[in-house]
């Protein structure tokens, strides 16, 4: 048996059908918006491994030297012969440091929306730890409510790396802990990569990298919707802007028009002024009262926090809350 354990099984049609709707309604509203996850198609998903590399997105190399140094720690608190439940899991670098540091798993469950990385992470998994139990579930992690029967009895440890949370809004962040607290169980555990407060400078640049690949990253939702949504948005006529509010903790993402222009997506057209903006992201940062927060309001205490040197980053141990 080689395919997903899960398949809530969505066709390519449906895909398409889904990123139609939530662009014509995030077009006609005010302001405009359009939800992060479109941003990741294949080629949206190869320009974020290269951001990942910038030299000033320092998120992933800070987590995964964090992870580095934790992992013994983390095999100890989670004891033996949990399942490895991780949300989103896209490429797996970050997992297989905690599926080498931590022995005696009973299952690796990687959650997925999309099937060829997921099919490709789990036959990759496969070949490198021929003993693990891999059982890949196929489905969009806020949506899902359940796990495979094969991960039944096992204690379940969650693994949300990446500042993923940051892209949910607090009430979302709220509402998907609390669904990964239902997963997991009353003895489950869950270990989150949260990205901290610092330096608005330091902040503004890792959004804003000198190469470029941020602002590709930010229009390439443009040549998306051109390829998949019959669109006609000329990308030298947009922008990609990112910016710190401070205020709300975030940096917030947009594509904004250079010039007056009309544009057409599947057959409706949509005018946009001079300098106005399609929201893409927000990149939510916290501090150690935010983190607690935000876990106490999801359903789980903080029962470890580590952090690199710099405390530019955060990985938290969050246990179920009785
Ligand atoms: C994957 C949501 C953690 O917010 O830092 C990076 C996405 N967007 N650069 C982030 C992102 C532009 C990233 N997360």
């Amino acid at each position: 048996m080689n395919g997903p354990a899960l398949v809530l099984e969505r066709s390519e049609a449906d895909d398409r059908a889904e990123f139609r709707q939530a662009v014509l309604t995030g077009l006609a509203r005010t302001p405009r918006a359009i939800p992060a996850k479109f941003l990741y198609d294949a080629r949206g998903s190869a320009l974020f491994d290269q951001i990942c590399e910038l030299p000033e997105y320092y998120l992933t190399r800070t987590e995964t030297g964090i992870l580095r140094q934790c992992v013994a720690e983390l095999a100890v608190l989670a004891g033996p012969g949990c399942a490895l439940v991780e949300f989103g899991s896209g490429s797996s670098v970050k997992s297989r440091l905690l599926l080498e540091g931590l022995r005696d798993l009973s299952a690796y469950v990687p959650i997925d929306i999309s099937r060829q990385h997921l099919d490709a992470t789990a036959a990759r998994l496969r070949r490198d730890y021929p003993g693990l139990n891999v059982q890949p579930v196929c489905a969009d992690y806020m949506a899902l409510t359940e796990l495979p029967a094969e991960v039944n009895g096992a204690p379940r440890l969650g693994f949300f790396p990446g500042s993923t949370i940051g892209n949910l809004e607090p009430a979302e962040a709220t509402a998907f802990l609390r669904r990964a607290r239902l997963l997991l169980g009353p003895t489950g555990a869950l270990v989150m990569g949260v990205d901290l407060k610092k330096d608005p400078r330091r902040l503004h640049d890792a959004y804003n990298d000198s190469a470029g690949v941020t602002a590709e990253f930010t229009l390439n939702l443009l040549r998306r919707m051109n390829r998949e949504l019959e669109a006609n948005f000329d990308l030298s006529g947009f922008a990609h802007e990112a910016f710190y509010n401070a205020a709300e903790g975030r940096i917030e993402i947009y594509f904004k028009s250079l010039h007056p222009q009309t544009v057409t997506v599947a057959g409706r057209s949509f005018a946009f002024a001079q300098g106005e903006r399609v929201h893409t992201e927000y990149s939510y940062k916290y501090d150690d009262a935010g983190i607690s927060a935000l876990a106490r309001s999801g359903g789980f205490s903080i029962d470890r926090t580590w952090t690199d040197p710099a405390r530019l980053f955060a990985v938290t141990y969050l246990e179920a809350a009785p």
